[in-house]
């Protein structure tokens, strides 16, 4: 049968796991966050002593091909190691970009993310979703926000947990974060051909989600 899939995609801090999510919970749909694979899979090179480059991407990569990796009730686990909030860190986001730029630890992590299209639906955020893994997904997203509003978010988010950090520095880590993830050669950041443009600068979550809502509807 054809199992829908909506994708979000878009640079780090944009709100694409919120929106995402909230999207999928409103439907009744599964929901992947891809970006936690590449985390989790960077956690546990590291973990295994590897240093995230070229130098190990064939160990790596064979790591994240079997990567016993389970969602469950708002936590995610490595075999039976809670790594929620390990894998949250600023710094488990910037090993994540480094590791995600290993193609061959990209196509380790294909079957695992094609297993979450399960009826009735799926909603997928990430930086490829629409452009290489569901490219037949009806409806794409391409979420964005500007830089200094993005970093503000981050900050906010960070201050409510009790993590001290500036502005300026936030804003400094997600620029390289997003220069990295738009300049590797394998699945570049960028929108799908037939991504539809949401800048939520100025919006809302609820009002993204609203308006998600509605091209899904009209899509249907
Ligand atoms: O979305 P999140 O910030 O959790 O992603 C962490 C990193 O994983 C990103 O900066 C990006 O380098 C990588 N990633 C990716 N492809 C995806 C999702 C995440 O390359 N589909």
């Amino acid at each position: 049968p054809h199992i829908p899939v909506i994708c979000v995609d878009g640079p780090t801090a944009s709100g694409k796991g919120t929106l995402a999510s909230q999207v999928a919970h409103a439907l009744g749909y599964h929901y992947l966050d891809s970006g936690a694979l590449y985390r989790i899979a960077a956690f546990a090179a590291i973990r295994a002593g590897l240093s995230l480059d070229a130098a190990h991407e064939h160990t790596i990569a064979k790591m994240a091909e079997t990567l016993p990796v389970r969602f469950s009730g708002g936590h995610v686990f490595l075999a039976e190691l809670d790594v929620t909030d390990a894998i949250r860190t600023e710094e488990a986001g910037m090993n994540a970009s480094k590791v995600s730029a290993l193609p061959s630890v990209r196509t380790a992590l294909v079957a695992l993310q094609h297993g979450f299209r399960r009826l009735p639906g799926l909603v997928a955020d990430g930086r490829d979703m629409g452009t290489v893994i569901f490219p037949d997904a009806p409806l794409k997203v391409y979420l964005t926000a500007s830089a200094a509003h993005r970093a503000e978010r981050r900050h906010k988010q960070l201050i409510s947990k009790g993590i001290s950090t500036t502005i300026d520095s936030l804003r400094q880590d997600l620029e390289a974060r997003d220069a990295r993830d738009m300049n590797r050669a394998t699945a570049p950041l960028k929108p799908a051909g037939d991504a539809l443009l949401l800048d939520n600068s100025h919006q809302s979550v609820e009002e993204s989600v609203a308006q998600v809502l509605r091209w899904w509807e009209s899509r249907k």
